[in-house]
Formats: structure tokens, C-alpha cells, sequence
């Protein structure tokens, strides 16, 4: 189909031993067999080089998470200057790290949650995991241990493992692997597009929605329902903003019934949606937060779970009895992780970096925007320096293409060959650039689409 889809290859070659050894994540694996691997070589700012030299521009922030892009000198200096210092140190049993301690102080003075603690991570998903287990744990030592349930949404992401993987909502993520875990469940999808009634207002759909959600609480029993989980917009499901009045009213069904908020912040968190947290783009009153990707532009790995002062009263409280809080990674609190985070969050700093986000999100938006006309075309959509265009059959009907089409795959490689890296989810074609990306690049990016987007009008838009 393009450039990449060959199959011979050198058996010294990285993409034969790739072949050979590799166990690619999120992949699928068989066709992958045929295609081979796309070797990315190097990277600086926004822009990306294959091992054949060819230059692409990065639409993605690799998977939502170049915040700064690549190759920042300074990140690079404070590792290395860390890693000489103290290349390691745990924080299990009273052991504590400089680096880490000065990262929670600022997260706790950044994140909007009053006196917010702060435990450390490696990955979005093992941040969602320890939101269950905080939740799990802060209402048995509160004496509510009935209270465990968490409500979900079809069509969000939160990761991969056991927890995590359950609270996403996606399909493909669940089957064959025996997920759900009991006591995870789903409430509707909130985009607008594909589930709303014909000629159903956004606040409509959001008052049925919200309506659907106190349904589902008070047939489960409000007391067994311990919190509600939500990216202020769904990221990996497609990219959706929720609909006007969404947030508010499903947080008046939530304080009724006395359910937590768990705010996911992966893919919002620092600065995406044009504001420093997505909860604060879509006025949400988090009770919990969780934090990864941006935490550290992805130099390296690093997560946060921020939760509330009465959270961890409660569960320091506890331990008087029980005697440890048994929770904690290897490399919780690493403090190569941690300097790096807390110097990448201070470069966003001195940069402005969330004002030049809401600035820069009027030219995204619009250029993005401007597609909608365009056949095949069924919605562009998205906030800040995040979007989506979803292509369909037919724009009247909204019909989608036939699974086996593969007509985003199809526009995702034509932009591949126009040199733009862009991620296709089946036919929603998604961008989320490096925050740092300038008037320009967006430019160039969109007008990469732009042929890329033709080239798939022309081979699918019936005559
Ligand atoms: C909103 C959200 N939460 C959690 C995760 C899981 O993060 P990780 O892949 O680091 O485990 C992701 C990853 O894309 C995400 O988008």
C-alpha cells in the first residue's frame, strides 16, 4: 500500500530481528507479520526521522505524551546529573529522595486538590490501579467496606492492567482477556455525534445520560457505589469532548449519592486541553487525580496519584492497627523520574507554555474545523491542542465504513508517506502535536493531512 508495506528483509536487519524477538503491545500482530516494523531512528522538537532519513512531523506526542518534544537538553543534563548523584533510592519504610519530595510539593501546589498527597508511580495504568486500591482500602478502614464499586464509561481508556484494563471501556481490551474484574462497571459513551437521539440538543443528551447514570446507581444501591472514573476528554476512545452541561450534571448525581470523583489525567493533565488540568477545561471538582505521559514529557517513565487530605488521614490513621500501608513499586519515588518530571514541569513553567496552548488552540482548532465540509468527513472535533476527524461512509447518515475498509489505517499511511505521524482508531484519525509545536508546524501538519485526506477521498468517496 505505501512505502513500508515490503517484507524482505535482511536477516541482520533491526526489522528481521524485530520480527524475530519482539512482542509488539497494542498490535495487530498477524498483519503485522506481513508489513514489518517502522523503525523510528531519531527525534528532535516535533519532527521525527526513520531509519531511511525520511522526515515526519510528530502529530501525536508519540501516544499523547512528547509534551515538550524531543530532544531537550536540559531534561537530558538533569538526568544524567541525577543519575551521578543518586542513580537510585526507594521510599518504602521512611527512605526519601530529594527529587521526589520536591516533586510532590509542586504537584500538590499545582494540582486543583486542596492539601492533594502525592504517590508515585510508572504508568497511567498502574496510577488507575492504585486508584482502586486507595478507594478499596479508604472505605474499609472508614468503615463502609460495601461501598466499592467504581462506574466507568464505554469508550474510555485507563490502561491495561488488571484494574486499569477494566476501567477502560473499550471492547477489544476486554475480550479474551477475562476482564471486567467484578465490581466495574459502564455507563454510556458521552459523545454527541454517534449517541444522541435524532435532533437530541447536547443538554439533552447529557440529561439523559446523567439521568442513565442515577438508573444504574440505584440499581446497583447507592451505599455499594464507591466512585466515578473520567478523562475530562476521552483520549483513546476517540477523542471526545463531552457535551454542554455533561460534567455538571453528572456531578450532581454523584454528590447525591456520595461518589467519589476519579479524574484521569493522562492524556489532559499539563496544559492539553489549553488549561493546566483538564477538570479545569471542563469544570470538574476532582476528588482524586491521576497523572503520567506530560508528568515527564515522557523522558522517562513516571505516574502520580494525587488524593485529598481526608483520603490519607484516614489510611495513615489505619495503619496504627494494621501496621503498614502494603502498597508501593520498586520504583516508586525514583529519582532520576522525579528530577526529570519536576524540570519539565518547570520548563512548562517558564515557557508559559499553558497560556501559548490556549493561544495556539484557536489556529488548531480552526484549521481542523475547517474539514468538516469535506466528503467522508462525519465530525472534527476536539479542544486545545487535541482532535479528531472521524470519517464515515456516508455524512448524512453517519454510516461508518465496513470494519475491513480500513479506511483510517488507509489515511493514516497516506500521511505516513506526506511525512505527518498520525494515529489511527479504526476510522477516527487523531492528533495530539508536542505542546511546544508553533503556528507554523501546525500549518505544516495540517496541510500534510490536508493530501493525505484527498488521497483517501478520492479512493473511498463514492461517485
Ligand atoms: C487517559 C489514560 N489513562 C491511562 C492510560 C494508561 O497509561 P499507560 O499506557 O502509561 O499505562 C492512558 C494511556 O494512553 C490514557 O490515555
Amino acid at each position: 500500500m505505501t512505502d513500508r508495506f515490503h517484507n524482505e528483509f535482511a536477516p541482520t536487519s533491526i526489522e528481521a530481528r524485530d520480527l524475530r524477538y519482539v512482542f509488539h503491545p497494542t498490535t495487530n500482530l498477524a498483519e503485522f507479520h506481513e508489513t514489518g516494523p517502522l523503525i523510528r531512528k531519531r527525534a528532535k522538537g516535533v519532527y521525527i526521522w526513520d531509519a531511511t532519513g525520511k522526515q515526519y512531523i510528530e502529530g501525536m506526542a508519540g501516544l499523547w505524551c512528547s509534551a515538550l518534544g524531543y530532544g531537550v537538553d536540559e531534561l537530558v543534563s538533569v538526568a544524567e546529573k541525577q543519575m551521578r548523584t543518586l542513580s537510585y533510592a526507594q521510599l518504602f519504610a521512611g527512605v526519601t529522595n530529594e527529587p521526589s519530595v520536591l516533586l510532590a510539593e509542586k504537584l500538590s501546589a499545582i494540582v486543583p486538590i486542596d492539601n492533594g498527597r502525592v504517590f508515585f508511580g510508572q504508568s497511567g495504568s498502574d496510577a488507575n490501579d492504585t486508584q482502586l486500591k486507595l478507594l478499596w482500602l479508604y472505605h474499609n478502614v472508614i468503615g463502609k467496606p460495601k461501598k466499592k464499586k467504581v462506574i466507568s464509561r464505554w469508550g474510555a481508556y485507563h490502561g491495561v492492567t488488571l484494574g486499569a484494563g477494566s476501567l477502560t471501556g473499550l471492547p477489544a481490551f476486554h475480550k479474551n482477556f477475562d476482564l471486567p474484574i467484578p465490581g466495574i462497571l459502564h455507563t454510556s459513551n458521552p459523545h454527541h455525534y454517534r449517541f444522541a437521539e435524532a435532533g437530541e440538543s447536547e443538554e439533552g443528551f447529557s440529561s439523559r445520560l446523567a439521568a442513565e447514570l442515577e438508573d444504574l446507581i440505584l440499581q446497583e444501591g447507592p451505599e455499594t457505589i464507591a466512585a466515578f472514573i473520567a478523562e475530562p476528554v476521552m483520549g483513546a476512545g476517540g477523542v471526545i469532548v463531552p457535551p454542554e452541561g455533561y460534567f455538571a450534571k453528572v456531578q450532581e448525581v454523584l454528590q447525591r449519592y456520595d461518589i467519589l470523583f476519579i479524574d484521569d489525567e493522562v492524556i489532559c493533565g499539563f496544559g492539553r486541553t489549553g488549561k493546566p488540568f483538564g477538570c479545569q477545561t471542563m469544570d470538574v471538582k476532582p476528588t482524586t487525580v491521576s497523572l503520567a505521559k506530560a508528568l515527564s514529557s515522557a523522558y522517562l517513565p513516571i505516574s502520580s496519584v494525587v488524593v485529598p487530605e481526608f483520603m490519607y488521614e484516614s489510611i495513615k490513621e489505619a495503619t496504627r492497627t494494621s501496621g503498614m500501608f502494603a502498597h508501593g513499586f520498586t520504583y516508586t519515588g525514583h529519582p532520576v523520574c522525579a528530577a526529570v518530571a519536576l524540570r519539565n514541569i518547570e520548563i512548562m513553567e517558564r515557557l508559559d507554555l499553558f497560556q501559548s496552548v490556549a493561544r495556539k488552540a484557536e489556529i488548531f482548532q480552526d484549521r481542523l474545523r475547517a474539514f468538516d465540509d469535506l466528503p467522508l468527513v462525519g465530525e472534527a472535533r476536539g479542544i486545545g491542542l487535541i482532535g479528531a476527524i472521524e470519517l464515515v461512509k456516508h455524512k448524512d447518515t453517519k454510516e461508518s465504513f465496513p470494519k475491513d475498509a480500513k479506511v483510517g489505517i488507509y489515511c493514516m499511511e497516506r500521511c505516513l508517506h506526506h511525512g505527518l505521524v498520525v494515529r489511527a482508531l479504526g476510522d477516527v484519525v487523531c492528533f495530539c502535536p508536542p505542546l511546544v509545536i508553533t503556528d507554523g508546524q501546525i500549518d505544516e501538519l495540517f496541510t500534510k493531512f490536508e493530501r493525505a485526506l484527498h488521497e483517501t477521498i478520492e479512493k473511498f468517496a463514492e461517485a
